[in-house]
């Protein structure tokens, strides 16, 4: 899956340029939530192998994601600044609901999906469009997996409902929900 272009894809990229180093420590951080948020789904479902083996997986690639883009900070100058949060994420995970321990875990699976889609649009903005070539090279490698792991955290969803379309229904209510989100919030250098 992609997540929609935005109409502010053009500004967001003019801020993002604007400071590369805060822009490093941000992304850092969203790969470390990243593998915190795979570790989470381990602690929270550890009778579902699927999940966990999946996630155990992703945990470590975002790990590995996580100490690149640390060294590429490290290496212009950065030092990792505490973790100001995300209000985007936060916003998502807000809206992950359901009356059955099925539904909230598609929710939340959904979510993570749409996080990663969006993280692939940002860094593919990136990956064209940085003046870094080292940076360039970078954040077109992880624009790759970012899309790999929407596709990932759909195809979990689906298997834990059983019912594509409802999964399918679903997803485009809380992608437009995104959307929103990313229209009306504010540009930050950052990566959501
Ligand atoms: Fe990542
Ligand atoms: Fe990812």
């Amino acid at each position: 899956m992609r997540a929609r272009k935005t109409t502010r894809d053009a500004a967001w990229l003019a801020v993002a340029l604007s400071d590369p180093v805060a822009l490093l420590a941000d992304h850092a951080h969203c790969e470390k939530k990243a593998a915190a948020n795979a570790i989470g789904f381990i602690a929270r479902y550890p009778e579902r192998t699927a999940i966990v083996t999946a996630m155990a997986a992703l945990a470590q690639e975002e790990m590995g994601h996580f100490a690149e883009v640390h060294a590429m900070l490290v290496a212009r100058g950065g030092v990792l600044p505490p973790d100001d949060g995300d209000a985007y994420a936060k916003a998502l995970a807000g809206r992950a609901g359901g009356l059955s321990q099925d539904d909230r875990l598609v929710d939340r699976l959904l979510i993570g999906a749409l996080i990663e889609a969006r993280s692939f649009e940002r860094l593919a903005l990136l990956g064209e469009h940085h003046p870094d070539p080292e940076l360039r090279d970078m954040y077109q490698r992880f624009a790759r997996s970012e899309a790999r792991h929407a596709a990932l955290f759909v195809a979990l969803a689906r298997e834990v409902a059983g019912d594509r379309e409802r999964v399918d229904a679903r997803l485009e209510a809380l992608a437009e929900y995104e959307q929103r989100l990313v229209e009306d919030g504010p540009l930050r250098c950052a990566i959501h």
